[in-house]
């Protein structure tokens, strides 16, 4: 019985590290606003000496600026992380806008380091996730003004204008530099390209149509 207690604890115990581990280390100190000019390589970026901390260091503005979407995605998204707001570094969050074009996308893509919640501030958009193989099931959902939708962090997700006009979204990142896979930028756009014979098979196309598809990158 006290075996068993013991075992059931060191199970908790275990799962608790991991659970902590996996995510940004929480903060020894009230601050650590980024240093660009430091050459310290840390995880995350060096701190600026606290005394020479201004208010600044803890804004950004121009967030009501919409974004420029005339690309073909159709969209564009303007971030806030600890590159843009210094006093994000440590902190494990960041933010974004997202404008798109009628009829534009947010192509499908992942955060390797952030889940993302995001909310509708204007217009209507369809957005989704895709779970891990081997089910790959994709969880789709029309949103409108107001509404709020998370994509959980890893996982490959999209958003599509399906308005007839402009839409905007804000987005909340668990991470202070989320990063971005582009699917269709990483995979037919590396440097240097993958083999032409890996994609055709992976897609199960003929090489010429890879080939196709990587000459747009
Ligand atoms: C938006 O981007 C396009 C393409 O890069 C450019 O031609 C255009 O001048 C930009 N518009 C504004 C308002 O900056
Ligand atoms: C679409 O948007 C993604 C993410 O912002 C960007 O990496 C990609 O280059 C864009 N694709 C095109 C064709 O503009």
């Amino acid at each position: 019985m006290a075996n068993n207690f013991l075992l059931l604890n060191i199970i908790i115990a275990i799962s608790f590290c991991c659970i902590v581990f996996a995510f940004e280390p929480s903060p020894l100190q009230d601050f650590c606003v980024a240093d660009p000019t430091s050459s310290a390589r840390v995880n995350g970026l060096a701190c600026k000496n606290p005394t020479s901390v201004v208010p600044n260091d803890f804004a950004f503005s121009g967030l009501h600026i919409p974004g420029n979407t005339s690309n073909p995605n159709g969209s564009r998204v303007t971030p806030v992380s600890a590159a843009q707001l210094p006093g994000l570094n440590t902190l494990g969050i960041s933010m974004v806008r997202i404008d798109y074009a009628p009829m534009g996308i947010n192509p499908p893509h992942t955060h390797p380091r952030a889940t993302e919640i995001l909310t509708v501030i204007d217009g209507s958009l369809q957005v989704g996730f895709v779970t891990s193989n081997p089910d790959n099931r994709l969880i789709t959902k029309t949103l409108q003004k107001g509404d709020v939708f998370v994509f959980p962090v890893g996982l490959v997700h999209f958003q599509r204008n399906v308005g007839t006009k402009n839409a905007v979204a804000i987005a909340a990142l668990s991470s202070q530099n989320p990063g971005v896979i582009t699917v269709a930028n990483a995979v037919f756009g590396s440097k240097p390209g993958i083999s032409s014979d890996v994609l055709a098979k992976a897609f199960q196309v003929d090489k010429s149509v890879v080939q196709h598809i990587q000459a747009k990158f």
